[in-house]
């Protein structure tokens, strides 16, 4: 088969599999959502994660502020919704109400869960780091929860249709697992 030279500025969609978050963030009297396809696990113990974020979103300020951030797992039944939340800013509408999500209040940071998701992670920001355009923020996780009948023995089954990003508005979605000998 030829392989074709791939656009440098596209080269990250060759890579881009991890499943799409929706980023809620809040300061003050303010909360939002943002859609995230940039994101990875980065250690076990203790439990971190990384987002990168670009630096004008109005997440970026308010986690910049805050120092903390929920990571929302939405099902494919939230295309539409994911979507619409990665195309609009948080800093002159509220999106839950115009998407129709609803905010739930978390356990352990101020940013609300959106309760139509499979489950969340809540994080503090351990560290910081400016790459290119984009900040980087690795989250310490506090507290995680998921559907309990979706995540038993702790792997999302097959009826977890989750949402994987490939650019513009083309998505994956997940449904089938396979067990390597
Ligand atoms: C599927 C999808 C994935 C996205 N992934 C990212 C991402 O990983 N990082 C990022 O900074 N923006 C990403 N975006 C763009 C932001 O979600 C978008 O610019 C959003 O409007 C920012 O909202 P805010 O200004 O309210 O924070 C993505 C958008 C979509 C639709």
């Amino acid at each position: 088969m030829m392989k074709k030279e791939v656009p440098l500025e596209k080269a990250h969609r060759l890579i881009n599999t991890g499943c799409v978050l929706l980023v809620t963030s809040a300061y003050r009297d303010r909360s939002n959502i943002m859609t995230l396809a940039w994101q990875t696990p980065l250690s076990g113990r203790p439990p971190r994660v990384g987002i990168a974020v670009a630096l004008p979103h109005f997440t970026c300020e308010l986690i910049n502020r805050s120092k903390e951030f929920a990571l929302n797992i939405p099902g494919a039944e939230l295309l539409e919704q994911a979507d619409r939340c990665g195309r609009t800013s948080g800093r002159a509408v509220d999106k839950f109400k115009e998407v129709g999500l609803t905010p739930v209040t978390a356990q352990k940071v101020q940013a609300p869960l959106i309760k139509e998701c499979l489950g969340h992670l809540e994080c503090g920001v351990v560290d910081h780091y400016k790459i290119g355009d984009h900040a980087f923020f690795v989250g310490e996780v506090l507290a995680a929860f998921a559907e309990e009948e979706l995540f038993a023995s702790s792997y999302w089954h097959e009826e977890a249709k989750l949402l994987h990003h490939l650019g513009g508005k083309q998505y994956y979605i997940s449904g089938q697992r396979e067990e390597a000998n």
